[in-house]
């Protein structure tokens, strides 16, 4: 009994049983490319850009941010050409987790679903926190005060526009909301809430676009000079400080966790992992594979579009920002209104604030949408109870995951603090991440001959460094000790919980397929 357990563990699904399950999906066929580009810049562009880059260029990156945006963009293209191939490959809803399914087996595809669950789920909280901020933030403007200990989470200091602490945190009341506005939204269907994501995304790239041509007339050259300021504490007389050591005592510092240092290369460095936040959302339009309209096309247009569009956008605007504000000056919630104040344009500043609300609206939209349809996978897998698979007769949506997704989302966005959000929801995304690269080798050796209509170039060089490069960073947030500490914890309660009910509902353990057949052969059709 105990073999075959463990037996199971490693089933995998094969890549046809994947395909052909996506052919009799119950979810509405209504995503095109251009829907898919907008669902990746919904969920793309958001807290990283108008919260996160000031406090990386003015503690870390100085001026070279733009420099720390196209490391992270680089990182981001390599898992992206990775997302692409797989998911033409397997154009299902359920993203990585599938891939997963289809590759290394049962039991690494549950750690997927861990993994995504940090990084959807805990995302969407912590857009939501940076939501809250602009949000109060507009309403003072508007004369509308809410009590400043009921705008954080327990224990976070609030502090007023002199940088005064006002009052410790009680609980993140906007944040609570706006998250359970959005799972309403979800739960009346992705027709309805695709139309408002792509009036959101317009008027998010319009805010973001506005900021670039208009902020670029006030940019002070002068403010991008030095590119990469001395590092600070600074590199003791004697030892060799040229580029290359710089780059090896960087990498070093990653490595070992130390983030002691700032400016410099190491800042540099630090800046990327930082903002890496930023790039988080455009693997969440693989997710949505089961209701594109042409999978195979579609998606790697979706995935790299966005991911293209945004790495552009973000160069620029923090090209402007450093330009306008120096950079010791932007480590504030909301350093893009701090440039823009600048700039004196007082109606600029409030259409800025009304975009950065709303495009925070709609990256917590994707994310919560990814999260479910992850969820609504490994429920018609056998892994979850059958509930959450539950399709709403009317809305024709996953209701109920849909209101446990949203309630649990709304816990750890009244409760969490950003910093803790966002480390732990970087560290699942970096570890799914590199996943999906190894995935995407292991597939090519394995299965050579499976059709592919995208395939990654430059193989085996970009997933290799793909993989490489989000393990750096991931050692780098590993480092503190709570995060790492909590990581592990869910980890081990995770894959308890699988020995407990994942191994003996699983139907591909039972031998039936997602609707209720015998199951095909349930290995690879190559290279077994
Ligand atoms: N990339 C998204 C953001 O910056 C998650 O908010």
């Amino acid at each position: 009994m105990a073999s075959r357990g463990l037996g199971r563990m490693f089933m995998r699904k094969s890549v046809e049983q994947i395909q052909s399950e996506h052919e009799h999906g119950e979810l509405k066929r209504t995503l095109g490319a251009l829907n898919l580009i907008l669902l990746g810049i919904g969920c793309i562009i958001g807290t990283g850009i108008f919260v996160l880059t000031g406090r990386a260029a003015a503690q870390y990156a100085g001026p070279a941010i733009t420099i720390s945006f196209i490391i992270t963009g680089m990182l981001c293209a390599f898992v992206a050409l990775c997302y692409a191939e797989l998911a033409s490959a397997l154009p299902v809803s359920g993203s990585a987790y599938s891939y997963t399914y289809a590759s290394m087996g049962e039991v690494v595809a549950w750690i997927m679903g861990l993994l995504l669950l940090l990084e959807y789920g805990l995302a969407a909280s912590t857009v939501s926190v940076g939501w809250s901020g602009y949000c109060v933030s507009l309403l003072a403007d508007m004369g509308i005060h809410i009590p400043p200990a009921l705008t954080a989470a327990p224990g976070v200091e609030v502090k007023d526009a002199a940088g005064q602490v006002i009052a410790h945190g009680i609980v993140n009341l906007p944040a609570i909301c706006v998250i359970a506005a959005v799972t309403c939204l979800l739960v009346v269907g992705i027709s309805e809430s695709t139309t408002v994501n792509n009036i959101i995304v317009a008027i998010k790239l319009s805010v973001v676009v506005a900021f670039i041509v208009i902020g670029s007339r006030y940019i002070d050259p002068k403010l991008w000079s030095p590119l990469v300021p001395a590092q600070i504490p600074a590199v003791a007389p004697g030892v060799p400080n040229d580029i290359w050591h710089q780059i090896g005592r960087a990498l070093v510092a990653v490595m070992t966790g130390d983030n002691s240092s700032k400016y410099g290369i190491g800042g540099v460095i630090h800046g990327a992992a930082v903002i890496f936040f930023a790039y988080l959302g455009f693997e969440a339009v693989s997710t949505a594979g089961a209701e594109s309209k042409n999978p195979s096309k579609d998606m790697p247009i979706g995935i790299i579009g966005s991911l293209v569009i945004c790495t552009i956008l973000y160069i620029l605007t923090s090209a402007v920002l450093v330009g306008v504000v120096p950079y010791a000056l932007l480590d504030t919630p909301a350093p893009i209104a701090v440039a823009v104040d600048r700039m004196g344009l007082p109606w600029f500043s409030a259409l800025v604030k009304i975009g950065a609300i709303a495009g925070l609206s709609s990256v917590m939209l994707v994310l919560l949408y990814g999260q479910t349809r992850i969820f609504y996978t490994m429920s018609k897998d056998g892994l979850l109870p059958t509930a959450l698979a539950t399709v709403h007769p009317k809305f024709k949506t996953p209701w109920i995951n849909t209101i446990i997704v949203g309630a649990v989302a709304c816990c750890a966005a009244g409760f969490l603090s950003l910093d803790a959000l966002s480390d732990l929801s970087n560290v699942g995304s970096l570890t799914a991440f590199a996943l999906v690269c190894i995935t995407v080798l292991y597939l090519r050796v394995k299965n050579p001959d499976l059709l592919r209509p995208f395939r990654t170039p430059m193989f085996p060089v970009v997933p290799i460094l793909g993989a490489v490069m989000c393990f750096l960073l991931l050692m780098s947030l590993m480092a503190g000790i709570a995060t790492r500490n909590f990581f592990l914890l869910y980890l081990v309660g995770g894959l308890a919980l699988y020995f407990v009910y994942g191994i003996w509902n699983s139907k591909l353990g039972k031998g039936l397929t997602v609707s209720g057949h015998e199951a095909a052969p349930m290995e690879l059709p190559h290279g077994e």
